[in-house]
């Protein structure tokens, strides 16, 4: 039951960015750059919220020992690992999304430019390596793999920190032309505690 309204709720996020494709939302006076760079913020919201999952769970679990539980008094997962695929899985199309996007306005469809635009713009080369590495986790999100890959799939799927490094500098290197670091740092700031969450192990 938990998990059926978990994964419901994951279709959320395609319904909002649906609602800013029709216009629903005010797109401002470049519509396009507005749609380019909202998939690319709710790409990396998504991905950051997934990558902070484990930490959330170690908070939760922290708190409960500590007695602030509100009744609570033996600490039970609260279910968010469940639905961690889901969120990583509406990152990756998310990105996917930008990538069409950007393909679709800012290259006028010229494919070519993609791989110039690869080894032309060290931000664009970021974001690049960050989503070959999401595919990479996405095809492999599934009960066969897991199985194929044993212990490795543990390795390659800890890659998350590295995708959030990545996505972060691409967004800060978008961002250095205007000399403007505040979202891209308030990201950071949430990736940065949510690792350091997970580097303490519940008590
Ligand atoms: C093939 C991979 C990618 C390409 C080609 C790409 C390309 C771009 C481009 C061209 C922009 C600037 C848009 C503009 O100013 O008009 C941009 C911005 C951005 N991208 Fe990407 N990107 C890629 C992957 C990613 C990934 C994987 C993420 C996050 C997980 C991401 C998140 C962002 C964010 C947050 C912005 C800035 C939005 C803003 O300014 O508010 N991108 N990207």
């Amino acid at each position: 039951m938990l998990v059926a309204s978990l994964q419901a709720w994951a279709a959320l996020p395609l319904m909002l960015g649906g609602l800013v494709l029709v216009g629903a939302v005010d797109l401002g006076a470049n519509p396009q750059e507005s749609i380019i760079r909202g998939l690319g913020q709710a790409s990396l919201s998504l991905l950051i919220f997934a990558y902070a999952i484990t930490a959330l769970e170690r908070l939760w679990q922290n708190l409960v020992a500590a007695g602030f539980g509100y009744g609570v008094t033996r600490a039970k997962p609260f279910g968010l690992v469940v639905a961690r695929r889901g969120i990583g899985l509406w990152a990756l199309t998310y990105a996917l999304l930008h990538l069409l996007a950007y393909w679709l306005f800012e290259l006028d469809q010229d494919t070519w430019q993609v791989l110039v635009d690869f080894f032309r713009r060290p931000f664009v080369t970021l974001g690049m390596l960050a989503l070959l590495i999401m595919l990479a986790l996405g095809v492999t999100s599934n009960r066969f793999s897991m199985q194929r890959l044993g212990p490795s799939w543990k390795k390659l799927h800890r890659l998350i920190g590295l995708i959030v490094i990545l996505s972060l500098l691409h967004y800060a290197l978008h961002k250095a032309g205007k000399n403007d670091f505040v979202e891209p740092l308030a990201f950071g700031l949430v990736a940065v505690a949510a690792w350091l969450l997970k580097l303490r192990r519940p008590s």
